[in-house]
This record gives C-alpha cells, structure tokens and sequence, in this order.
C-alpha cells in the first residue's frame, strides 16, 4: 500500500514539474525570440549608419574604413555595386555569405531588410540596406552575424534556465515533503485512533489542530472513542451491579433452604422460611423483569401507542390510585390541575412513570409532609411538576439518579428496598415521548421533578373545537 503523503506528494510534484516545464520553456522561446530580434535590429542599424555614411561620401578610403571598423566587431560587412560586385568587405567570403549576396533582392525599404533570421538552419543571420550616392555610386550594405556568437549566448541563457529550475525542483520538493506530511500527518493518527477503536481500545486522545473538514472529523473521531469508552465503563459498572443486586437475595434463598432442610424443624417454622424464600424469588423475578423491560426500551424494540389523552382526568385517576397508601403513611398528596390540557402519550406507559415518581415521593419522604402534583402551560409545552418534601437527594448524586441500578442509600437495606431501577425507567419513557425529565433537588427539604411534554398545544388547538 503507497502512503497517503507520497501519493499526496508525487502527485504535486507531477502538477507542479509539468506546469514548470512549460513555462520554462514558454520563457525560453520568447527570450531567445527577442534576444535574436534584438540582434536582427542592431545589425540592421548599424547596416543603415554605414549606409548614410556611403551616401555622404563614397569614395574608396571611406569603403576601407567601414571594412576596417568591422574587422574589429563581431558582425562582418560586404558591401557590393548594384552588379553584385563586390567594393569591400571586412572578412573572406565563404560560402553561405556567397549564397545570401548572389541572391536577387528587389525592393529594399528605406531602414533596411532582413534577409536571413533562422538560427536552426543558416550560418548566419542577415540584413541588407542599399545606398544611392547619386549615378554610379549605389550599392548595397550586407551585414553578417555569425549564429556561434548568439548560440554562446543562448548557452548562457540556457545555464541560467538549468540552474534556476534544479533550484526550483530543489526548494518544490522540500516544500512538498513538508506540505504533504502536515497535510496527511492528521489523517494517519486518524487511522491509527479508529485502528485502536476497532481494536477495543477506546482510550485514543487526538489533537484538534484546525477548525476544517479535518478537524471536525478529528473530533466526530474523538467524541465516538470518548461515548465508547463511556459506554464500556458503564457496561462494566451495570454488569456488577446487576451480579450484587442477584447475589444478595440468592444468599437469603440459599441460607433459608439450608434451614428448611433441617429435621429437627417445626411446620410453622419451615413454612416462615419458605415463605422468605418466597418472597426473594419474587425480588429477583421483578427486577428480571424491569430490567428485561429496560433493555427492550434501549433497542427502542417496545412499542408506544400514542392517544390523545386529558392529562387532568388521567392525573386524577392515578391520583385516586395511590392516594390510599399516602393516607397511611400520613402523607398530604395534592393535585393542581385547573384547565383540561389534552396531550398525546400512551396511557399505560405514562402511568409507570407517575406511578414510580410517586412512589419514590412516598418512599422518601415522612408523615405531615405534602406531595403535590402540578400541570402548567408554558407556550407550546405542558409542563408536569412532582414535588415533594422528603428527604432529597445530595447533591453529588443528582447527576446520576436517572442511571440504572443507581441509589443514593447504598446499603440497599430491606426496608427502602428499592432496585434503583425506576427513574432510569421514568426517563426511557419520557424521552421516547419526546419529553424531557429533569430534577431539583435540596437534600433533607424535598425533591422536584419536572416533566416537559413538547409542542402539545398545536394538536390542542385543533381538536379543541
Ligand atoms: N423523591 C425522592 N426523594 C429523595 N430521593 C429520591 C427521590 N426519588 C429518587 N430518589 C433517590 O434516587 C434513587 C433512584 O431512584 P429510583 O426510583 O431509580 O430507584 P429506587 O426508588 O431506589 O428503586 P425502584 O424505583 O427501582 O424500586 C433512589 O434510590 C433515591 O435515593
Ligand atoms: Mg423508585
């Protein structure tokens, strides 16, 4: 497998070294092309200063001395009668100079012609001026260069070209080497944290570098390792909760049916054990039970069926249900609900909850107290309040009482023997309503929970009528 940073890297490399090749060679062409032009004007001109000087005087000393001049330049001269006859030059005449001068030229304007610009194929490059002195003194002015003097130019230029790209190739690749690694080096701790994830090893911490695409998948990254880690915990924690909460009655079971195998025992004692034995069945049954119920609402496999229902009339049904145990302990229960506020929620299911936050208020709390349940409208929501004046709960533990298995009395002594299974249920069933649960509380001045059933007054409104 190729790594992330070299594909990312040669990649770059192969954009960027082909978009340097061209313009290199686009820069190229165009200096040689006005270097050459540059060249072409100069002899031109200086073809037309020889030319103005023939036409001043023309005579044999001024001929020698344009012949002398240019013996000493880099450029050649021939200049020729209107014959082709050849009056001077500054150089022998070889063959390719024979060719350009032998050739007819018709026509040639006033600053000069250039006879001959291609460096691939000719010795040299060329231009023409003709010069009228008057009668017999017209004539023409070759002016020569030869191609090896521009070329070593041109080899010039050529080493500037080589070296400026290697250093660009030198500088691109270390830049490339960096860029592609800062670029790629958040990529593979990604995939070494989801390696590690699949793994089982939930503890991954990744840096968030920047606020990008990449970042936010960093964190998305980081915050399933962390739920996952969470989740694990909390498996772990329930797991052991669930083995004490059945160790402590099959202890009772066992212990009890060890006495009752005793022969020396009378009825009525054997029937009191078997009687406890009874009961700590029913315990574990119960909590298999709730806790099965439980597990069925975390796959979301339960099912509710909403109906509209007149939360008052529902509230008092309940009311009337529970109020008997809340005399007996001595308990005022009140129920404030003015308005008929119709909410869509599934009878049997709601009643679990106000049942089990009921319950809890008369669990913990002590004779003349008040419990009192309450109904408000606040904009669209109904809003259900369950107060009550027991004990509290402590601060440190509100965050975790919805939690499953989780009590505040940790003894789990027999007599608030409870499983600490009922407000984890409550808060499944809100939340599949949509609602929300949330608690205040004041340790040893009493408890309030308070439901929020969402948007109910836009179905109110229309079924009102
Ligand atoms: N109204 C309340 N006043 C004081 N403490 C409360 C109240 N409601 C709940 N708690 C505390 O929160 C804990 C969790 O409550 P929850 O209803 O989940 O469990 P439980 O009542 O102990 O057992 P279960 O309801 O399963 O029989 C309780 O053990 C109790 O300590
Ligand atoms: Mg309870």
């Amino acid at each position: 497998m190729m790594k992330i940073s070299i594909k990312l890297g040669l990649w770059f490399f192969i954009c960027i070294f082909i978009i340097e090749t061209c313009s290199m060679i686009y820069l190229h062409r165009n200096v040689v092309h006005s270097l050459v032009n540059e060249e072409l004007s100069s002899l031109k001109a200086r073809g037309n200063s020889h030319r103005d000087v023939l036409e001043m005087s023309f005579d044999s000393t001024t001929l020698h001395h344009i012949g002398l001049m240019e013996s000493q330049t880099d450029t050649e001269v021939v200049i020729t009668n209107t014959d082709g006859k050849i009056l001077e030059t500054s150089k022998s005449i070889d063959d390719d100079i024979e060719k350009i001068i032998s050739e007819a030229i018709e026509d040639i304007p006033r600053n000069g012609l250039i006879l001959q610009s291609d460096l691939q194929e000719e010795k040299y490059i060329a231009t023409v001026s003709s010069f009228d002195g008057g009668k017999e003194n017209q004539g023409y002015v070759y002016m020569f260069k030869s191609k090896d003097q521009i070329h070593h130019f041109i080899s010039q230029l050529n080493n500037h070209f080589i070296l400026a790209a290697l250093l660009i190739l030198f500088f691109m690749f270390i830049t490339i080497f960096f860029l592609s690694r800062a670029l790629t080096k958040p990529l593979v701790s990604m995939k070494e944290a989801t390696r590690k994830l699949s793994n089982g090893d939930f503890s991954v911490s990744l840096p968030v570098t920047s606020n990008d695409e990449l970042g936010e998948l960093s964190k998305s990254i980081q915050t399933l390792a962390n739920d996952l880690n969470y989740l694990k915990k909390e498996r772990n924690e329930f797991l052991a909760s669930i083995s004490h909460e059945l160790r402590t009655p099959l202890t009772y079971i066992k212990g009890y049916a060890d006495l009752g195998r005793r022969n020396d025992l009378d009825e009525t004692e054997r029937i009191n054990y078997l009687n406890i034995i009874h009961e700590e069945a029913d315990h574990v049954s119960v909590l298999l039970k709730e806790l099965f119920e439980l597990a069925k609402m975390d796959q979301n496999a339960f099912s509710i069926s909403k109906e509209r229902t007149n939360i008052c009339l529902f509230l008092q049904s309940i009311f009337g249900k529970v109020l008997p145990a809340f005399k007996s302990k001595g308990i005022h229960l009140e129920l404030n609900c003015k308005e008929a506020f119709f909410v869509e929620i599934d009878p049997i299911r709601f009643e679990q909850v106000f049942l089990n936050l009921l319950d809890n208020a008369l669990k913990y709390s002590k004779e003349n107290t008040t419990t009192s349940i309450e109904v408000l409208q606040e904009n669209k929501n109904i809003i259900i309040f369950i107060k009550d004046q027991g004990k509290g709960i402590p601060y440190d533990d509100l965050p975790y009482i919805f939690d499953r298995l989780y009590r505040v009395d940790k003894s789990r002594s027999r007599l608030t023997g409870g499983y600490g299974l009922g407000l984890a249920i409550v808060k499944e069933i809100v939340e599949a309503h949509n609602g929300e649960i949330s608690v205040d509380s004041q340790d040893g001045k009493g408890t309030c929970f308070k439901i929020v059933l969402k948007e109910q007054l836009n179905e109110n409104r229309f079924t009102d009528r």
